[in-house]
């Protein structure tokens, strides 16, 4: 970390609807964010130009949570084609030949291959709904990433109630964890509901944390950044 560069280990999710208001709410942050991720909802809104922009101009790096999952030769292709774009992180599905393929894809660039297990907002009657096996959904969850890593990610996305039994994982050594799910104290849950503090995510294993809503919506979201950042730098 240099003066100039903030933090990197908090990446602000620029859940805004199109590209002009996500360089503008990245313009509003300045130098106190380093680290953006830019998810599906704004592919059709410039995402990828987006990504580009604040990439090239303005030396940020870029998570771009794709989530995909599909064949192996059709995400290979797509992994192969973003992977000319010059970004960090790249999210797929945690199946064993998502991921193989995605590695494939992203062979001869530096972008990482993070694996999602289980979404977040899923419930073990989701689950039951989507035929997956049984289980305790926070057992399913170790049970994917462990796949996953040994398929090859570079990390995976989890709750914070989830990183430190991913974390323990010997396929985890050496990997990321990211995550979600992160509300700093006396913050708006929003709709998440496995919550923690930004400190006590990076204390559970987790290499970045990924915080939205209460940046990107607060009055002063510069401010918001940098109490987090504050926060981190005393974790
Ligand atoms: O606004 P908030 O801080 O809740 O944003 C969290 C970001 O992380 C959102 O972009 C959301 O889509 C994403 N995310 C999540 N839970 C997951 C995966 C991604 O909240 N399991």
């Amino acid at each position: 970390m240099t003066q100039m560069q903030a933090d990197d280990r908090l990446i602000v999710a620029l859940d805004v609807p199109n590209a002009l208001q996500g360089l503008a709410t990245a313009q509003t942050l300045g130098e106190a964010v380093s680290f953006y991720k830019i998810g599906l909802g704004m592919l059709t809104g410039g995402g990828l130009a987006l990504a580009n922009e604040l990439k090239r101009e303005h030396g940020k790096r870029i998570f771009l949570d794709m989530k995909l999952f599909d064949i192996s030769n059709t995400v290979e292709a797509a992994v192969r084609g973003l992977a000319q774009f010059d970004l960090d992180l790249l999210t797929v599905h945690g199946d064993p030949h998502v991921v193989r393929a995605a590695r494939e894809g992203a062979a001869g660039s530096d972008m990482k291959i993070l694996a999602v297990t289980i979404l977040t907002s899923l419930d073990r009657g989701d689950l039951d709904a989507g035929l997956m096996k049984p289980g305790e959904v926070a057992d399913l969850v170790v049970e994917r990433a462990a796949r996953a890593l040994e398929a090859g990610a570079d990390g995976v996305i989890a709750s914070p109630q989830e990183a430190a039994a991913i974390r323990a994982l010997p396929q985890a050594e050496d990997r990321l964890i990211v995550t979600p799910g992160v509300r700093p104290a006396g913050a708006d849950k929003g709709d998440q509901k496995r919550i923690a503090t930004p400190a006590a995510a990076i204390g559970a294993g987790a290499d970045h944390i990924v915080v939205g809503r209460p940046v990107v919506q607060a009055a002063d979201p510069r401010a918001a950044a940098q109490a987090i950042l504050a926060e981190l730098a005393g974790a």
